[in-house]
C-alpha cells in the first residue's frame, strides 16, 4: 500500500496530507497561500511537505507528492499553463517543487484531482460516469468518464467553469465575458450579496446586520448562516446560485449524460440551500426530460478534502 502527500492548492490556503492507499488522511498541516506571489507559492508548498514528510516515521515512507492546482496543466503534467484566479504564467511547477521538495511530484488540476477521490473513496465510489463540480473562487470540473479521468488533447479539459452561460455577461478572471464561475462560483454569491447590502433594501436586513453595515465585510459563510436562519434574502441568494448550477449541469448532461453529478467547493457547505434549487432547475431543463431519468445529484462526501486526497492516490498510481 503506498502512502503519498496530497496538497491542494487554493486561492486562500494550501492544504496537505500524508494519505494511504485506502485514501484515509493520517496527518494533516496547512499554510496560507502568499498572495499572487509564483515563487512563494512553491517555497510554503515545500514547506507544508516537509513539515508532513519530516513526521512520517520508519516504514511508511512517502513515495511522491501529488499536487492539485485551480488552473490549465499540459498533457505533460509539468507546467501550469494558465490559472485565471492565481498568478500562474506558464509556471514550471513540477519541476520547480521537484527541486525544493526532493520527492517525485505528480500536478494535477484541482477539481480533477477533487473528482478522481470522489470517484475512488466517496460518493461516486460506485459509478464509472460521473461530473464532480467545485464551487468556490472560480468553477472547476472533473468528469470521470468510463472510469478514466478525461484530460483532452492538451490536458486542459474538463474546464466547465468557463463555459458561456451570460452573452456579453461578467467579465472572468479568465478574460472572457459570461462564463459559468461569473454566476455559480463563491465569488459570484458574494458579488450579489454586497451588491444587495449596499442597495440598501430592508429586504437585506438581516445581511446588512451580519456584517456590521459594511458590505466589503460580507463572505459566502456569513450568507449560509444568514440563510440557515430561515432569512428569505439569503436564501434567495443561495438559491439563484442553485438554478445556475442545475441548468449549468443539464447543458453538461446533454454532452456527457453522467451517473451521478457531485457537488463540492465551500458553496456546497451550504448544502440543500443550494442542493434543491440546483436538482429543480436540473429537472426542468434536462434535455429529453418526461423521457429519461433525471440524474442525481449530491455533496462530495470527502467534502474539502477530495482534491488533496484524490492527488495522492494520483501519485500513488504513478509512483507506486
Ligand atoms: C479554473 C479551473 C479550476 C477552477 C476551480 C477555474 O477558474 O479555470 O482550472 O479547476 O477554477 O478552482
Ligand atoms: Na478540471
Ligand atoms: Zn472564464
Amino acid at each position: 500500500m503506498t502512502t503519498c502527500v496530497g496538497v491542494d492548492i487554493g486561492g486562500t490556503k494550501i492544504a496537505a496530507s500524508v494519505v494511504d492507499g485506502r485514501g484515509t488522511v493520517l496527518r494533516r498541516a496547512r499554510r496560507e497561500t502568499p498572495a499572487q506571489d509564483p515563487d512563494q507559492i512553491a517555497r510554503a508548498v515545500a514547506e507544508v511537505v516537509g513539515e508532513l514528510v519530516g513526521a512520517v516515521g520508519d516504514g511508511e515512507g512517502v513515495a511522491a507528492v501529488g499536487v492539485a492546482c485551480a488552473g490549465l496543466i499540459d498533457r505533460a503534467g509539468e507546467t501550469v499553463v494558465f490559472a485565471p484566479n492565481l498568478a500562474w504564467r506558464d509556471e514550471p511547477l513540477k519541476a520547480r517543487l521537484e527541486s525544493l521538495v526532493g520527492l517525485p511530484i505528480v500536478l494535477e488540476n484541482d477539481a480533477n484531482a477533487a473528482a478522481w477521490g470522489e470517484f475512488r473513496f466517496g460518493a461516486a465510489r460506485d459509478v464509472d460516469d460521473m461530473v464532480l463540480i467545485t464551487l468556490g473562487t472560480g468553477v472547476g470540473g472533473g468528469i470521470i468518464d468510463d472510469s478514466q479521468l478525461l484530460r483532452g488533447a492538451h490536458g486542459m479539459g474538463a474546464e466547465v467553469g468557463h463555459l458561456r452561460v451570460v452573452p456579453d455577461g461578467h467579465r472572468c478572471g479568465c478574460g472572457n465575458k459570461g462564463c459559468w464561475e461569473m454566476y455559480a462560483s463563491g465569488s459570484a454569491l458574494v458579488r450579489e450579496a454586497r451588491a444587495l447590502v449596499a442597495g440598501g433594501s430592508p429586504h437585506a436586513g438581516a445581511l446588512a446586520d451580519r456584517c456590521g453595515g459594511d458590505p466589503g465585510r460580507l463572505d459566502g459563510r456569513m450568507v449560509t448562516e444568514v440563510a440557515g436562519t430561515g432569512d428569505p434574502a439569503a436564501t434567495e441568494l443561495l438559491e439563484d446560485i442553485g438554478r445556475w448550477v442545475g441548468e449549468g449541469c443539464a447543458s453538461l448532461a446533454a454532452v456527457l449524460d453522467p451517473a451521478l453529478f457531485v457537488i463540492g467547493g465551500g458553496v456546497s457547505a451550504a448544502g440543500d440551500l443550494v442542493l434543491s434549487p440546483a436538482r429543480s432547475a436540473f429537472a426542468r431543463h434536462l434535455t429529453g426530460r418526461g423521457h429519461r431519468e433525471t440524474t442525481p445529484m449530491t455533496l462530495a462526501l470527502l467534502g474539502n478534502d477530495a482534491g488533496m486526497i484524490g492527488a495522492a492516490d494520483l501519485a500513488a498510481r504513478a509512483h507506486g
